[in-house]
């Protein structure tokens, strides 16, 4: 197992796979000290397709730059890296919940029944995503987020921190909830909301 990243994700990521047994071999960032929590720089990650043919098996993304994780992400399954989920065991799936390849899903997260994430999703640490929730790709729903049954959160999309989202509100593709709001409105792709209610960002 390889992460991708050296930031604070990546600190995230390396604890959760330690909770879950693995321990990753090495990190590929572009830039970063030179070893993150006892693991290994190895490079950047031009070095993922060397690594590959090395043996190295799976790979897992730890930065939470939501466009770059789906990008990178396709590129590594292409070069033949499994990228499975790793959910910890804290965390709560409910009947028929699914999660994708390359989500991570922190400690005391839950997904609600038959709630989805697509591939490369961050359900992060004591986040919500309620019965039949819906996340794209590479969607993140930051800490301690609270969205309830039925949201719909496009591909990219981020909701901050703490931020609470009303049953069957839809988030568009790119948006971005601020920490803290609440969101009682569909928010368009590619906004960005505040406050309560959550209202645009002035530009
Ligand atoms: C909404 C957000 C994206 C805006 O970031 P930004 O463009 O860098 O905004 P700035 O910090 O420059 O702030 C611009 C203004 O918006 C206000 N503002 C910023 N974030 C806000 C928020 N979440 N709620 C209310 N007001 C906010 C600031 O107070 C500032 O107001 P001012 O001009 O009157 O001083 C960001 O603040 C945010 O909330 N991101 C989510 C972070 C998060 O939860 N990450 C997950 C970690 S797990």
């Amino acid at each position: 197992m390889i992460i991708i990243g050296a930031g604070g994700h990546a600190h995230a990521v390396i604890a959760l796979w330690r909770a879950l047994g693995v321990e990753p071999v090495g990190l590929l960032a572009d830039s970063g000290p030179a070893q993150v929590m006892g693991v290994p720089l190895l490079g950047t990650p031009a070095r993922a397709a060397e690594l590959r043919v090395q043996g190295v098996t799976r790979a897992c993304i730890g930065f939470a730059d939501n466009a770059a994780r789906a990008a990178l992400g396709a590129e590594l399954a292409a070069l033949g890296f499994a990228l499975p989920a790793a959910v910890h065991p804290s965390a709560v799936l409910m009947d028929g919940a699914r999660v994708a390849d390359g989500c991570v899903v922190m400690p005391r997260a839950v997904l609600g029944a038959a709630a989805v994430l697509a591939p490369f999703c961050i359900l992060n640490t004591a986040a919500v995503l309620e019965h039949e929730g819906v996340a794209g790709e590479a969607a993140h729903i930051a800490i301690g987020a609270m969205l309830a049954g039925q949201v719909r959160l496009g591909a990219r999309a981020t909701v901050g921190a703490g931020a609470a989202v009303r049953p069957r509100i839809v988030i568009g593709d790119d948006a971005v909830v601020g920490a803290g709001a609440a969101v009682v409105r569909d928010v368009a792709p590619g906004a960005r909301v505040v406050g309560v209610p959550a209202r645009p960002m002035p530009r």
